[in-house]
């Protein structure tokens, strides 16, 4: 731990501060339930994006935005040829969002570059605060989407030819809400990733802690499942001659949690599996369904077991559509492997929270995060905070704010200390 820290170890964050942004960024793409619909390059997006470059620029600091609209704010250090420490996190939503899944990151890094200002403190390293578009991926899969093109896991152009679940392209839309920036991609390595994030479970609040040391991100498998059939008549196609594309997918979408189940005790793994969306055509009362398509999103600490959940899927799909004489297709939309963060950067999380006087736990991270780009690429480490019943991806999404201010006080105070 560097003498920095020890100089400024008094200093905190203004939570009543923090909070203000929070709410006002609540208000953009507000929904009924204290919720959020800001879905990757929309106008809320847009208006969203907007709002926070606003406080970036009220901060004096320097904005860029690369070619898939990640924004990227600078607050100058003593020596610029050191790579800044960067902290970043995502201000887009999925349909019923809460107010504080990856918005607590980006406005908790405006407070800590607003703190540092306040206090006249200037780091020997630059600070930079980004938001990263499209980490949520419900609209445009994969997942974090922005933070691989900034960390060269993905091209650009590929990227921008992503065609959403709407049918729209993704470059069309990021050009339409105007934020196609010029900043080549991959962005520059920052010297250290840090992201604050509410924990989206039930860990924290269930034990009675206050900080998430976050040991690393399960791997994911997300695909898209189209059942082929043909529409009939409801009244007059006799049962065994249909060929019915609902039927096989509802199969299928039952048999998820029964391969999820089998698959975690056979491996002692934390399997989880969800089929978030089922659609048929014509999707009409009266008519045998011609196809259906369901998406199914797995996710494992452990990538062998995740295979072999694939796998399984994979075989019951082939079993149940060939014994309904049903044509099947399976789409792989994202697939990452589990990663660690930093093991130097997870014991410095967890020290500073001692310091602090916060109770504190290593856990790993079930939901996916742009620090899990970085982590490949550069030291990384997350901090949670506990997420009020557990809920996340909910209108009723909360967190305490003196938990807030508590993970905001660690990060600054991590940012700090980092050698
Ligand atoms: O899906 C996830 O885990 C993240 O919220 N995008
Ligand atoms: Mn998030
Ligand atoms: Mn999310």
């Amino acid at each position: 731990m560097n003498t920095v820290f020890l100089e400024h170890s008094d200093l905190r964050i203004d939570t009543p501060r923090l909070a203000a942004r929070l709410d006002a960024l609540a208000q953009v793409g507000a929904i009924d339930g204290g919720g959020v619909n800001r879905l990757a390059f929309t106008d809320a997006d847009r208006d969203g994006r907007n709002l926070v470059i606003g406080w970036m620029r009220d901060l004096a600091m320097d904005i860029r935005i690369d070619g898939i609209g990640n924004v990227i704010a600078t607050l100058s250090g003593r020596d610029a040829s050191l790579a800044p420490i960067m902290i970043g996190s995502h201000i887009d939503s999925v349909r019923t969002g809460g107010r504080f899944d990856g918005t607590l990151g980006v406005c908790a890094g405006l407070e800590v570059v607003e703190t540092l200002k306040t206090a006249g403190v200037t780091l020997e390293r630059s600070i930079e605060v980004a938001y990263f578009s499209d980490e949520e991926g419900s609209r445009y899969p994969p997942d974090a989407l922005g933070s691989m093109v900034y960390c060269g896991h993905r091209d650009l152009e590929s990227a921008l030819d992503t065609v959403g679940i709407d049918g729209t392209r993704l470059g069309d839309e990021l050009a339409r809400i105007g934020y196609a920036g010029p900043t080549p991609s991959p962005g520059t390595v920052p010297h250290a990733f840090l992201e604050l994030h509410i924990e989206q479970g039930p860990v924290l609040e269930h034990e009675g802690i206050t900080i998430g040391v976050v040991t690393g991100v399960q791997g994911i498998s997300w695909q898209t499942i189209t059942v082929s059939g043909q529409s009939n008549h409801a009244g007059t196609t006799p049962m065994a001659l249909r060929r019915d594309a609902a039927v096989v997918a509802a199969r299928i979408a039952v048999e998820v949690r029964e391969i999820v189940r089998t698959v975690a005790i056979e491996t002692g793994t934390p399997q989880v599996g969800n089929v978030g969306s089922i659609r048929t055509f014509p999707g009409l009362v009266n008519v045998v369904a011609a196809s259906a398509t369901l998406t199914v999103d797995l996710r494992n600490t452990d990538d062998a077991a995740l295979t072999l959940t694939e796998i399984r899927l994979r075989d019951f799909c082939a079993a149940t559509a060939d014994a309904e004489n049903l044509a099947i297709t399976e789409e792989s939309t994202a697939r990452s492997r589990p990663v660690s963060f930093d093991p130097h950067l997870i014991d410095l999380v967890a020290r500073t929270a001692e310091l602090l006087g916060y109770s504190h736990r290593r856990m790993p991270s079930g939901a996916a995060h742009d620090a899990q780009e970085f982590a490949t690429i550069c030291r990384s480490a997350m901090i949670f905070v506990p997420s009020v019943g557990g809920l996340s991806h909910n209108v009723g999404e909360f967190t305490e704010l003196s938990d807030i201010g508590a993970g905001a006080d660690v990060l600054l105070q991590v940012v700090f200390a980092i050698e």
